[in-house]
């Protein structure tokens, strides 16, 4: 039986979500290693003549595209539709929400996706759990009053960890925040967290994405892609 890798499962979903890439789309561009794969084969295309103008979620994701010469809408521009957006997840649970951001690029991907008139995420097996909450839940937080932040988050019932650059130094999303991994174990009710965090003063975005996906596609160790339509 084929037992394929991570990577090459990252692959097969990332190939599968190109066929919903259509000329002269505005397509936003995910973050993290599975996008990375999309954006690559996207390239492809568009040195072969396909038109289309993409979103980026994240400095390193334009950078690379700029990098393969896949035209960029400064920042988002003045488009408050884009047409289709292709990004990875940390967790997807089968009501179809979201863990999101452990490339620190959740608030730049939340917004995206927001204004997607389809979202598609390209993930491996692994990500697929039944209960969201293993995978830390990254918050992006303001650098004024973190602690404080931080706090508040401890109260919700969270293990708490400020994301860090190296021993010293905390880590900076691209908008100049921090971010605070939360640890909540498996998650009763995601949307109402979601909620409950997204309230908090000095919370700029949670990595939460609730009822937002179009379509999840899998690429499984047996070199199947398992396509999950949102209901
Ligand atoms: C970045 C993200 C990524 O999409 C997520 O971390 C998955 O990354 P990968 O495809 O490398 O596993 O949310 O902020």
């Amino acid at each position: 039986m084929t037992k394929l890798s991570v990577e090459q499962q990252k692959f097969l979903a990332a190939a599968a979500a190109l066929t919903f890439v259509e000329n002269k789309m505005i397509v936003g561009l995910g973050t993290g290693s599975t996008a990375e794969f999309a954006i690559r084969l996207l390239s492809e295309e568009v040195k072969a003549g396909l038109k289309i103008t993409g979103v980026p979620t994240s400095v390193a994701t334009a950078k690379l595209a700029r990098r393969l010469k896949i035209p960029l809408a400064d920042d988002l521009g003045t488009f408050k539709k884009i047409d289709l957006t292709i990004d990875g997840a940390d967790e997807v649970d089968p009501q179809l929400n979201l863990i999101k951001g452990g490339g620190g690029a959740l608030a730049r991907e939340k917004i995206v996706a927001s204004r997607s008139d389809r979202f598609v995420i390209v993930v491996d097996e692994k990500k697929l759990v039944t209960q969201l909450g293993k995978f830390p839940l990254p918050v992006e937080v303001l650098p004024f009053g973190w602690r404080s932040t931080l706090e508040i988050l401890r109260d919700l019932g969270a293990r708490v960890k400020l994301r860090q650059k190296d021993a010293r130094t905390p880590y900076r999303t691209d908008n100049g925040n921090y971010i605070v991994d939360c640890v909540f174990g498996k998650m009763t009710n995601p949307p109402v967290l979601a909620q409950q965090i997204k309230s908090i003063a000095g919370v700029v975005e949670v990595g939460l994405f609730i009822s937002r996906v179009d379509l999840v596609l899998v690429g499984r160790r047996d070199g199947r892609i398992e396509e999950k339509w949102a209901a």
